[in-house]
């Protein structure tokens, strides 16, 4: 087992960098920083520029001074999908290894063209006395992939593995302190891109991603009150969900109302799954979390308790010239890479 490792979470807005070492008392987190992309560079989630991309990384690397070139790496957006899916049991080498000859029916990608990876969630039997087992499949275009190795590759690192960001998210931020029963549903609202995760006692039980994230309201900010992408930002900012005394304040209403409604409709969804379980709580992390009024909005409509998470308050930050308001402001933000990270260390 690697004593550190390093996770590289290129989003839509920004890349975050995290790296993670295991200390006695636990894992923590040596170093971390992010950087702002150029626009376009990366659209929903996926890499449309890659020379610029590993600038912008090669940047952040000197700046963050990780201390490793040996990475894992994340990826969410729509040419990745994540099914359940019910198969005969099998010892989890045999099924790794038989996977591509057993899924194609359950996905929209020819397998050939496919990365696999898969979940265990349950075993059972199934009414005519099988031993089956369920499984979450993850099957990602190879091209997709190779874009995100290809960007980390040119700024110089050497990409280990990949990983799907909501079980990153739900390494850094899966926690079971607070609940007995039921399942507990991680939502990272970054810039476009939403990764939904529930889980029980770690477990994953169901991933939605949603090309859908803050950049959404900025631009319905920016196109209802006229502003440059940077004034709809720092309006955004200063606008509250459920507020609308004002324009901009009824404008990211509207928008958290439409994309509360997707959330709900992809929990609806799991629940009508079967197997799923009673939910009991929701954590928000990414930079779209931090949007004023969003966690109340969310909270009366799912009728669930709602905060927004922070990987620093279980794994610590290590020689660092930040305070805990600091930690706690930026810590949401990169729950991807540390959990990426944290993958790395296992
Ligand atoms: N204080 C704030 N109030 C409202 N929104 C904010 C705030 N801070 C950041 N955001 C929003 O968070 C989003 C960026 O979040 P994040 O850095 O998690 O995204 P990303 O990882 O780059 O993209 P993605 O995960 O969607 O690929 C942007 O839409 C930004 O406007
Ligand atoms: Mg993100």
């Amino acid at each position: 087992m690697p004593s550190n490792a390093v996770g590289v979470d290129i989003g839509t807005r920004t890349i975050a960098v995290a790296e993670v070492k295991s200390a006695r008392g636990g894992e923590v987190v040596t170093n971390f920083g992010g950087v702002e992309l150029p626009q376009d560079a990366v659209r929903e989630g996926e890499i449309l520029d890659v020379p610029a991309v590993s600038s912008a990384l090669r940047e952040l690397l000197s700046s963050a001074k990780v201390g490793s070139k040996r990475v894992w790496l994340g990826v969410a957006n729509q040419r990745v999908v994540v099914r359940q899916v019910d198969l005969p049991w099998l010892e989890e080498k045999e099924l790794r290894q038989s996977l591509q000859y057993q899924v194609q029916e359950y996905i929209p990608i020819p397998v050939e063209d496919a990365e696999l990876d898969v979940h265990i969630v349950d075993e059972f039997t199934s009414d005519e006395g099988e031993r089956m087992q369920r499984l979450l499949l993850v099957a990602a275009h190879r091209d997709m992939v190779s874009a995100h190795v290809e960007a980390a590759t040119q700024a110089g690192l050497k990409p280990i593995g990949v990983d799907l960001n909501p079980f990153s998210v739900l390494r850094a931020m899966g926690d079971d302190r607070q609940f007995d029963q039921g399942s507990q549903v991680l939502i990272d609202v970054g810039a476009g891109v939403t990764n939904i995760i529930v889980h029980a006692h770690g477990v994953p039980s169901f991933v939605r991603i949603l090309v859908l994230g803050g950049d959404d309201m900025t631009r319905a900010l920016g196109a209802g009150l006229s502003l440059p992408p940077e004034e709809a930002e720092a309006a955004k900012r200063q606008a509250v969900v459920g507020a609308d005394s004002d324009t901009a304040g009824r404008i990211v209403t509207e928008q958290a109302d439409a994309f509360i409604d997707e959330v709900r409709s992809s929990l609806d969804y799991y629940q009508a799954q079967t197997g799923s379980t009673q939910l009991s709580g929701v954590v928000l992390t990414g930079g779209g979390a931090a949007l004023p009024g969003l966690t109340d909005r969310l909270a009366d409509t799912l009728r669930l308790p709602v905060e927004i998470g922070n990987p620093f308050d279980r794994y610590k930050a290590k020689n660092t010239v930040y305070g805990d308001d600091d930690l706690a402001r930026v810590g949401p933000s990169l729950a991807t890479a540390i959990g990426l990270a944290l993958g790395g260390l296992e």
